[in-house]
């Protein structure tokens, strides 16, 4: 099985689009954050600050990766991160592992990325983060992460359609139909009342497993 670090690069490798991915363990010491991000973070938990700042660590590496210089990378008042002009992109963190993913909005609209451990969803979580159809197909039947898969799709494609549309999203919002056997999905916006998303209600994503958790996808390109 590979690690986090290698299904990224593999992912790199599949789009062939001008994509950088980065990322790995959350361990200490953690990464040094540019003083305006510190000063944006501001008192909270270790946890917290360890995991923002390798977040923002994974996310200049990847834009290093695309030959952009390092910068401070501060948050939009929705919480996305405030890419530099050209550049879209999404970071992720699990307990354990951390990521980001860039790329050139010459390419590409928009990216999410959603890491999860691969713990067992809790049943009493399956119907608040599973349609009914979703339910009654059993979507995750043929996948080894089971219904984790499903909350780590949406979370993905949340990332990928919110910060352009400016809408929540709630988890039946959204439909997820996943391949098992080639790792893709597409999920689908299905309550009407919610914008489209760079004209389409459909999102598209690739998922990966690494050692001890699953990492989605949600990408939107350019003329596709
Ligand atoms: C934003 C959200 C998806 C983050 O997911 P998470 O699993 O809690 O945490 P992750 O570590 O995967 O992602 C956190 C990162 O996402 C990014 N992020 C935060 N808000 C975001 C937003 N509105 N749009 C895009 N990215 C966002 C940030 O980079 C954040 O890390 P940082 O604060 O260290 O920079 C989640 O907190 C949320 O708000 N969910 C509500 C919407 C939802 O889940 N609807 C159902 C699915 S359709």
């Amino acid at each position: 099985m590979q690690t986090l670090t290698m299904s990224g690069v593999a992912i790199c490798a599949a789009l062939l689009r001008d994509i950088s991915f980065s990322g790995g363990p959350i361990r200490d010491p953690a990464p040094r954050l540019y003083p305006a991000e510190s000063v944006m973070l501001g008192n909270v938990s270790p946890r917290r600050r360890r995991e923002f700042a390798w977040g923002r660590h994974h996310a200049r590496e990847a834009l290093r990766h695309l030959g952009l210089t390092s910068v401070p990378i501060l948050p939009r008042a929705d919480r996305a991160p405030l890419w530099l002009p050209g550049i879209v992109g999404s970071i992720s963190h699990s307990s354990c592992n951390c990521g980001a993913i860039v790329g050139r909005s010459s390419n590409l609209l928009a990216l999410g990325l959603d890491i999860e451990e691969t713990e067992p969803l809790g049943a009493d979580l399956l119907p608040i983060i599973c349609t009914p159809a979703e339910m009654h197909r059993r979507e995750w039947a043929s996948s080894r992460f089971g219904p984790k898969l499903i909350f780590a799709i949406q979370e993905a494609v949340y990332k990928a359609y919110a910060p352009a549309t400016g809408e929540f999203l709630e988890f039946h919002d959204v439909m997820v139909r996943t391949n098992d056997e080639n790792g893709v999905f597409e999920a689908e916006i299905v309550n009407l009342e919610k914008p489209m998303s760079f004209g389409s209600r459909t999102i598209n994503g690739i998922y990966l497993p690494f050692l001890g958790g699953v990492l989605a996808l949600a990408l939107r390109f350019r003329g596709a």
